[in-house]
């Protein structure tokens, strides 16, 4: 595909992908590289500009994250935020150093808006800043057009050269007309015209399938998921009835989620997609019977998938083509594409199938982050409820037991969970909290209802906001919402008669509660 790019260049910045999806968001297609990426494949790449990300290291200091003069000699427009700024003035000749002042959170910029990265932007605007270091004496042919209380340079450029250092974080949205500068680079500086569309993509991805299938066949295990159902209904749109999905139901699933799957994806659904649904309830909380250690729950659920649907591909046979759901941060997270490698343990239902006869993987979402593959489920015809439906893990709510799983712990859980997704959407919060479910603890206390003493469970709620499900905090939910639904979960719920809220953040805890 002759698709115009912008390369990121990561340094190990916590916002490495948010760079890319703001990018993205502009519609322009871009990737993320390590700092350690051969120049000669960047420039191969033919990239219409370069976007240098920040890092945690000091610039000037021996083994630090750096790059070569020759990046900014290339004749790419290059923009460098915060560490990348810093590196920019650093490797040109300017001075970097210990900042008198540490500046971290919302600051007030002055920019110059003769600048073609603000001409559009509000002489005084709040910006995002996190830095110890600072520069201190730009590089010779660059000017300065941005300046803090604090921090004489927080914005330097070589207009000529195209080049441009921003001390602060146009990509996070405490920067209030970030989107705007970055904007300004990749149309301004750059000169993209903004090609990267979700409609065009759906008709590329169909015509390259199509190409590659051929006459295969081609098999897909279905979560319901937004992953899953985006990947099948691409591929069942390009392939028709060459594909078969198969949807494991293990009974860990949110409440009626399994008919709602089947409602969509089923034969009486819009897609007439070969559908196998797989009832592998009982099987499940069988092999689960006594477990309590939440990592061997897992390894259970995923490895009794993974045997569950190998029994199913058996009996379709032979196929060519196997479907992943993957997406473009588990790329990036599994240390292909950029520097902060933090290696995901949880894939999402235990890894491929290792008796299933296919001839290779197909990926259809491989460039992709969430909200894209969200336009393209949208692009698809796929209902907004499936579309916008919250990340569940692949073990499903056999992690949001604690102890031991049972049937009747399943229905608790679920009728809980339920009952708290409604209220969330009642109140109209269910798409500004980043996720939210109910868990149930493993444990029962004293309580009394009308005249009698009960003994029973404790239901957890649980809600949290995050930008990338790697830190979290725990969501400020008003009261009354959090009060209708206990009320609601202890009324309507069998064997339940504490509601509790959990106000931790990740880190110290997680976002699932196992
Ligand atoms: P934790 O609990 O690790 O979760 O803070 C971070 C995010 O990952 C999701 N999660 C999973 N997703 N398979 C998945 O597909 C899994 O096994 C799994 N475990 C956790 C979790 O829901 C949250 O969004």
């Amino acid at each position: 595909m002759n698709q115009e790019k912008i390369v990121v260049i990561d340094f190990g910045g916590q916002y490495n992908q948010l760079v890319a999806r703001r990018v993205r968001e502009c519609n322009v297609y871009c990737e993320i590289y390590s700092y350690k990426t051969d120049l000669e494949q960047i420039r191969a790449m033919k990239p219409m500009g370069i976007i240098l990300t920040g890092g945690p290291n000091s610039c000037y200091e021996e083994g630090a994250a750096s790059c070569r003069k020759e990046l900014f000699e290339m004749g790419i427009p290059v923009l460098g935020l915060c560490y990348g700024a810093q590196l920019m003035m650093h490797v040109l000749g300017g001075h970097v150093c210990k900042a008198p002042v540490r500046e971290y959170g919302k600051i007030e910029v002055t920019v110059d808006k003769t600048s073609k990265l603000f001409g559009d932007v509000s002489e005084k605007t709040i910006c995002w800043m996190s830095h110890n270091d600072y520069i201190e004496r730009i590089a010779p042919g660059f000017r300065t057009v941005a300046h803090t209380a604090d921090c004489p340079v927080a914005a330097a450029e070589c207009e000529e050269k195209k080049l441009y250092a921003i001390q602060f974080h146009p990509e996070v949205l405490h920067t209030q007309e970030g989107s705007k500068m970055l904007h300004n680079f990749i149309y301004e500086v750059c000169g993209c015209s903004g090609t990267w569309k979700m409609d065009a993509f759906v008709e590329n991805s169909v015509k390259e399938i199509r190409e590659k299938v051929g006459n295969g066949r081609v098999l897909c295990a279905l979560s319901g998921g937004v992953d899953s159902s985006v990947a099948a209904v691409l591929l069942s749109k390009a392939v028709g009835d060459q594909l078969t999905c198969v949807f494991v139901d293990h009974g860990l699933l949110r409440k009626n989620e399994g008919d709602e799957v089947e409602e969509v994806f089923g034969p009486k659904g819009p897609y007439r997609l070969n559908f196998v649904r797989v009832n592998a309830q009982q099987r499940f909380y069988d092999k689960l019977k006594g477990v309590e250690e939440p990592e061997r729950k897992r390894k259970i659920i995923g490895e009794e998938f993974i045997r569950v649907f190998e029994e199913e591909a058996k009996k379709i046979g032979a196929v060519d083509f196997l479907v992943q759901g993957t997406i473009y941060p588990d790329v990036v997270e599994s240390g292909l594409g950029g520097e902060s490698a933090v290696i995901k343990s949880h894939h999402n239902v235990g890894g491929l199938p290792e008796h299933v006869d296919f001839k290779e993987i197909i990926e259809p979402l491989r460039d992709l982050f969430k909200d894209e593959v969200r336009k393209v489920g949208l692009e698809l015809g796929i209902p907004e409820k499936l579309v916008f439906r919250q990340p569940f893990p692949g073990p499903g709510l056999g992690i949001r037991i604690i102890g031991e799983v049972t049937a009747e712990k399943v229905r608790i859980v679920q009728d809980a969970d339920a009952i708290y997704r409604e209220e969330i959407a009642n109140a109209g919060l269910d798409r500004s909290i980043g996720q939210y479910f109910a868990a149930l603890t493993n444990m029962r206390s004293v309580g009394v209802m009308g005249d009698e003493r009960t003994y029973d469970y404790a239901v957890a709620l649980r809600a949290v906001n995050t930008i990338d499900f790697m830190t979290a905090e725990a969501a400020e939910i008003p009261w009354e919402v959090l009060g209708r639904a206990a009320n609601r979960i202890v009324n309507e719920v069998k064997n339940v008669n504490r509601v509790l809220y959990d106000c931790t953040g990740k880190p110290p805890a997680t976002i699932e509660f196992e």
